[in-house]
């Protein structure tokens, strides 16, 4: 039988316990859902809510989607885990689904999370910067990649690093997007950590003559490009990978959030030539690549490329954008700039943004903010015409 927590729980014991009993390392929203279908999440008294985060970018598909309750429920009735000592159907499709979409690599390895992901990415990279005798490993400001001390040393946020260090010494921050700081890339460089679309930064993608000038470099040093898609993969930008846009091809891509389908689960992604670097033993991992998860992940890249979910991602984009510049429009002074790469969006707001997301949710409204200034917008990408007019109606109301 199941426990109905909602009912055996008020609300305010559930808030107390929150309180009293976690660690409380996360603010967490007045809200607590009961359910979800669809882009709508409800609370208890069955009010909706217009859910324009999908749990940090995960939710491609929205809330209780009937294909992937299906696939889940058929994985977890034959076995729920396994561990990877044995091959199962469900890896093996959808590896081979993911490998379809991004023909610029040939391997994966799948993990819990994406911070695993970059974990075992800085792995891979340790040796093979031993084997080229190079050492320095770029990342650039205001990037994200994970909390654990490898992923940490990556991500640039101080109020994140502040007191775990010692981080990894051959990890270098340059500036993003700028042209002038790439010389900091030299021969002795091992890889390059780059998300193509910036997410935690407020949306920013690179420019493309940033692009080329990494490519150049790319040739002539032969460092390791790594594509954190982590949150602009899987479809966010209209392409499956958001380096896609770019001529500029990586050797590694991390991947995770919307690619279980709601379930945790990442994946690494690189180059044939790389896979020599680990052998049986030198990696693994309990839960990565978990049957009912993969069987979950399916269903999204099926959405995506048997059901024309690429292309809606690229027409609802427009309008998204389209949207987000009305907004700016109607609420004059409030909002510093757009940014909007497919259903990936912000509005960078001329004032500190962190009330918004409790002020949304009284119209009905899931948003974040991050950066202290930026509202994300990160809705599920089933979103239509007719939730983005909603979107737009109700952040004008709450802006003004
Ligand atoms: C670009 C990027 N990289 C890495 C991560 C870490 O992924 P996870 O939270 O699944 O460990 C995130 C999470 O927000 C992210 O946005």
């Amino acid at each position: 039988m199941s426990v109905k927590l909602s009912e055996a729980l008020s609300k305010a014991e559930l808030q107390n316990s929150e309180k009293t009993e976690f660690f409380q390392t996360y603010k967490r929203s007045s809200l607590i859902p009961v359910r979800g279908e669809g882009v709508y999440l409800y609370d208890e008294e069955g009010n909706s809510y217009l859910d324009l985060v999908s749990g940090l970018g995960v939710n491609a598909l929205g809330h209780a989607h009937p294909e992937i309750i299906e696939a889940v429920t058929d994985q977890y009735s034959r076995f729920s885990h396994l561990s990877n000592g044995f091959i199962n159907t469900p890896q093996v499709v959808l590896a081979g689904q993911i490998l379809k979409a991004a023909p610029e690599v040939q391997r994966v390895f799948f993990t819990n999370s994406g911070t695993e992901a970059v974990e075992g990415t800085i792995k891979l990279v340790r040796r093979w910067a031993k084997k080229h005798n190079k050492e320095d490993i770029i990342a650039f400001s205001k990037g994200f990649h994970g909390r654990s001390l490898g992923a940490l040393s990556l991500t640039y946020k101080q109020a994140y690093r502040d007191g775990y260090g010692p981080f990894m010494p051959e990890v270098k921050h340059l500036q993003f997007d700028s042209l002038k700081d790439l010389t900091g890339i030299t021969e002795k460089t091992a890889a390059v950590f780059l998300e193509f679309v910036q997410g935690e930064g407020g949306i920013r993608p690179i420019s493309c003559e940033f692009a080329d000038e990494l490519d150049r470099l790319h040739k002539k040093y032969g460092f390791l490009l790594i594509a954190d898609e982590i949150q602009a993969g899987v479809g966010r930008t209209g392409q499956f990978f958001s380096y896609q846009w770019y001529t500029l091809k990586p050797d590694l891509v991390v991947c995770a959030k919307p690619i279980g389908g709601g379930l945790p689960l990442g994946v690494i992604l690189g180059k044939e030539p790389l896979s020599e670097l680990w052998e049986p033993g030198s990696h693994g991992t309990t839960f990565g690549g978990n049957p009912v998860a993969c069987a979950a992940g399916s269903v999204v890249m099926n959405w995506l490329f048997e059901q024309n979910g690429l292309s809606h991602v690229k027409t609802t984009g427009n309008l998204f954008l389209e949207a987000l510049k009305q907004i700016r429009e109607q609420v004059p002074g409030k909002v510093k700039s757009v940014r909007a790469f497919g259903l990936m969006g912000a509005l960078e707001l001329n004032e500190d943004s962190s009330g918004y997301p409790s002020k949304a949710l009284s119209e009905g409204l899931i948003i974040n903010s991050t950066d202290s200034t930026v509202i994300r917008l990160l809705p599920p990408l089933i979103i239509t015409d007719i939730e983005i007019n909603e979107m737009k109606e109700k952040l004008i109301r709450i802006l003004k």
